[in-house]
C-alpha cells in the first residue's frame, strides 16, 4: 500500500486544480536549488528523455526522475506542438505520474501545463541567480506567449526589474502581454517592434519562441550588451551562431541531454556549454565571475524540475481539499 494514499487510489489534480494549490514561484526555485545541488552532487536519477515525433518540430517526451534527497520519484510525458495556437489550443500539454519510492505505487496524476510554464521559468531564475548581474534591471522578453509571462514573473522575484521590452511576432499577443504585466507587476512594459529592440538595452533576455530544427535565428552578435545574460528557452532558435561564440559562459541544465539533442541535429553552432546548473549550484563550477561577462543559460527543461515541485503541489492539494480520488 502506498503511504500517501489510501488502498489501490490515486488523486487526480486537473489544470485548474494544480495551478489552485498555490506553490509559489519563490517556492519553486528553492526547491530546484535543492535538486540541482544533489544533481551537481551526482545524487539523482534521470534518463535523458526518449521521444517520438507526430508533426514537424513537434514532440512527445517521456521524463522520469528519482531525487533521493526529496524522496521524489516520477514521470511526466509532454507534449510541445508549435501549431496548437491556430486551434486555441497550448503549445505544451501533458500528464505528470508520481510514485511512491518505497513501493512505486502511483500516487497522484496531474496536468503538467502550469508545472511547465513555472518550473521552466524558476530554472532560468535559478540559473540567472548565479549568472545574471543581482542588478539587472532591464529585461528583454522575445515571444510572449506562456513561458514569456512566467520568465518575467520568476525573474521579478529575484531581480529588482523596472523596464521591459516585449516582442511576439503575433502583434495582438504583444499588445496583450504589455497591458496584462504592466496590470500584474506595475513595470514599465514597452512593445517593441522587432526583436533587436528587445535586447540591445536589456540586462536579461529571454527567448521563448517555438523550438525549431531548422532555425533562421535573428539575434545578431553585439546585439546583447557587455554583463547581460540570457536564456534560451526555445534553444537556439533565436541566437546565431556567431550571438551564441560572443558568450564568456554558456551553460546548461544537463550535459548528457545537451549532448543527446545534439546528436539529434540541434545546437549545431552552439559552444558545448562550459558547466551545468547542478555543477553552479554545487560549487563545483562558478557562476558568473565579472561584471562585464555575457552568460546565457541554455536549459533543456529536465524531469528533475518536475519532480523537485510536483509533491510539493500535491502536499499543498491534499491540504486544500483539492483534486478527485480514483481508483488504481
Ligand atoms: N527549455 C525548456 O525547459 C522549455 C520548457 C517548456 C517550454 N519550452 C519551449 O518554450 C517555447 C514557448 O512555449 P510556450 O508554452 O510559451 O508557447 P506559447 O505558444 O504560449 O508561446 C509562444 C509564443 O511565441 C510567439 N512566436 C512565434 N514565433 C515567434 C518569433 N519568431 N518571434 C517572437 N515570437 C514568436 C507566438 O506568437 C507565441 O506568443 C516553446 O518552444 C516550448 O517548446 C522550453
Amino acid at each position: 500500500m502506498s503511504t500517501h494514499s489510501g488502498e489501490g487510489q490515486f488523486l487526480y489534480l486537473s489544470r485548474e486544480d494544480v495551478a489552485s494549490a498555490g506553490l509559489g514561484v519563490k517556492a519553486m526555485i528553492d526547491l530546484l536549488e535543492t535538486a540541482f545541488r544533489e544533481k551537481g552532487n551526482g545524487r539523482v536519477e534521470m534518463p535523458p528523455k526518449p521521444g517520438i515525433h507526430t508533426q514537424p518540430d513537434a514532440f512527445l517526451h517521456a521524463m522520469p526522475a528519482y531525487i533521493p534527497a526529496m524522496k521524489s520519484a516520477g514521470l511526466k510525458w509532454v507534449g510541445g506542438y508549435p501549431e496548437n495556437y491556430k486551434r486555441r489550443l497550448p503549445y505544451i500539454t501533458g500528464l505528470l505520474v508520481l510514485n511512491d519510492v518505497d513501493t512505486g505505487i502511483p500516487y497522484a496524476v496531474m496536468d503538467c501545463t502550469w508545472i511547465t510554464a513555472y518550473r521552466t521559468a524558476a530554472a532560468s531564475a535559478l540559473s540567472a541567480k548565479y549568472l545574471a548581474r543581482p542588478d539587472s534591471c532591464i529585461v528583454g522578453i522575445l515571444a510572449c506567449g506562456v513561458q514569456g509571462r512566467s520568465h518575467l514573473e520568476a525573474l521579478a522575484t529575484l531581480f529588482p526589474v523596472t523596464r521591459v521590452f516585449a516582442y511576439d511576432t503575433r502583434r495582438e499577443v504583444q499588445e496583450q502581454f504589455v497591458v496584462d504585466m504592466h496590470a500584474r507587476h506595475g513595470f514599465d512594459v514597452l512593445g517593441v517592434e522587432n526583436p533587436r529592440a528587445a535586447v540591445v538595452e536589456s540586462d536579461m533576455v529571454v527567448t521563448s519562441g517555438p523550438i525549431l530544427k531548422q532555425p533562421d535565428p535573428p539575434i545578431q552578435a553585439g546585439w546583447l550588451r557587455p554583463g547581460g545574460f540570457a536564456s534560451a528557452v526555445d534553444f537556439d532558435s533565436y541566437w546565431t551562431g556567431a550571438a551564441l561564440a560572443e558568450f564568456d559562459k554558456v551553460t546548461t541544465d544537463d550535459r548528457a541531454q545537451f549532448q543527446y539533442y545534439k546528436a539529434g541535429g540541434y545546437f549545431r553552432q552552439t559552444p558545448d556549454p562550459c558547466s551545468d546548473l547542478g555543477e553552479i549550484v554545487a560549487g563545483f563550477k562558478p557562476g558568473r565571475e565579472r561584471a562585464d561577462e555575457r552568460t546565457l543559460a541554455m536549459n533543456l527543461g529536465l524531469a528533475l524540475d518536475d519532480v523537485a515541485v510536483a509533491p510539493e503541489v500535491y502536499r499543498l492539494a491534499r491540504e486544500k481539499g483539492l483534486g478527485t480520488w480514483l481508483p488504481l
